[in-house]
C-alpha cells in the first residue's frame, strides 16, 4: 500500500519524505491556491520544486476542460519531470483525454471519482491511478469507504490495472479502512499519517521502560 501526501506545501512535503514512509504527492488547484502559489510560471516551478524533494509520482492537476486544452496542458505539465501525473477530471473530455495520455505513455490520475461506473469508465480509458473521494462522500452522509470496496472488487474481477488511490481520506482510521478496503494507494494530509503512530499504551509504555532504565542505572 503506497502512501501519498495530499499538499502543494513544501515543508510539510519534506516532512513526510523525511519520515521514510512516503510514496508520493497529489496536489489540486485549491491546494496550490492555499500556498499562494499562482500565474502559470510560479505553478509549473513549484511542482518542479515538490518533484525535486520526491522521487514518487506527483499528481499535476490540470484547469482545463475541453480535450484539446487538457492534452495540451497535461503535456505540458508532464515535461516538467518524469515522475509527474498528469490529474484529470472525470468528465467526457477528461475520459477522452486519459485515453489519448495513455496512448502517449502518459501516466494520469482521474480525479473527482464518486461512482463505480466513473471508476470504470477511467480504467477502460487507461488511467494510471483513480481517485474516489471517500471524504466528500462521506461528507453527505454517505459511505464512502464502500465504494473503495465496490470499485476493488469491480477491478479484480475484470483485471483491470488501473490503482485505487483513496482520496479525500482526513482520519487516520480511514487510511486503515482504505487499505482493508482494497485501495492501493491513501493520500490524506500529513496529520493523518503522523496520526498513525499515536497509542496512549506506547507512550505509557516507553515512559516505564525509560524510567526502569534510569533506575537500573543511574
Ligand atoms: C485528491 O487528490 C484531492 O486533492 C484531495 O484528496 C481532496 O480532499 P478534500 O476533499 O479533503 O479536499
Amino acid at each position: 500500500m503506497k502512501f501519498f501526501v495530499d499538499t502543494a506545501n513544501l515543508d510539510q512535503i519534506k516532512e513526510a519524505r523525511d519520515l521514510g514512509v512516503l510514496d508520493g504527492v497529489t496536489t489540486n488547484p485549491s491546494l496550490m491556491a492555499r500556498e499562494g502559489v499562482t500565474g502559470k510560471d510560479a505553478i509549473y516551478a513549484h511542482y518542479k520544486a515538490i518533484c525535486d524533494i520526491v522521487d514518487g509520482d506527483v499528481s499535476a492537476e490540470v484547469i482545463s476542460t475541453d480535450f484539446e486544452g487538457i492534452v495540451a496542458e497535461g503535456t505540458a505539465l508532464s515535461e516538467i519531470a518524469p515522475n509527474i501525473v498528469v490529474k484529470v477530471p472525470m468528465i467526457k473530455e477528461g475520459v477522452k483525454a486519459l485515453r489519448y495520455f495513455s496512448d502517449h505513455d502518459i501516466r494520469t490520475n482521474c480525479t473527482l471519482v464518486f461512482s463505480a461506473g466513473q471508476a470504470l469508465l477511467a480504467a477502460k480509458a487507461g488511467a494510471t491511478y483513480l481517485s474516489p473521494f471517500i471524504g466528500r462522500i462521506n461528507d453527505l452522509n454517505w459511505d464512502g469507504m464502500q465504494l473503495i470496496h465496490e470499485i476493488a472488487e469491480l477491478y479484480a474481477i475484470q483485471g483491470f490495472e488501473t490503482e485505487i488511490l483513496a482520496a479525500s481520506i482526513r482520519t487516520s482510521r480511514d487510511i486503515v479502512e482504505a487499505g482493508k478496503a482494497g485501495a492501493d494507494v491513501v493520500t490524506c494530509p500529513l496529520d493523518s499519517i503522523l496520526g498513525l503512530l499515536k497509542h496512549p499504551l506506547t507512550d505509557i509504555g516507553l515512559e516505564k521502560f525509560l524510567a526502569d532504565h534510569r533506575a537500573a542505572n543511574g
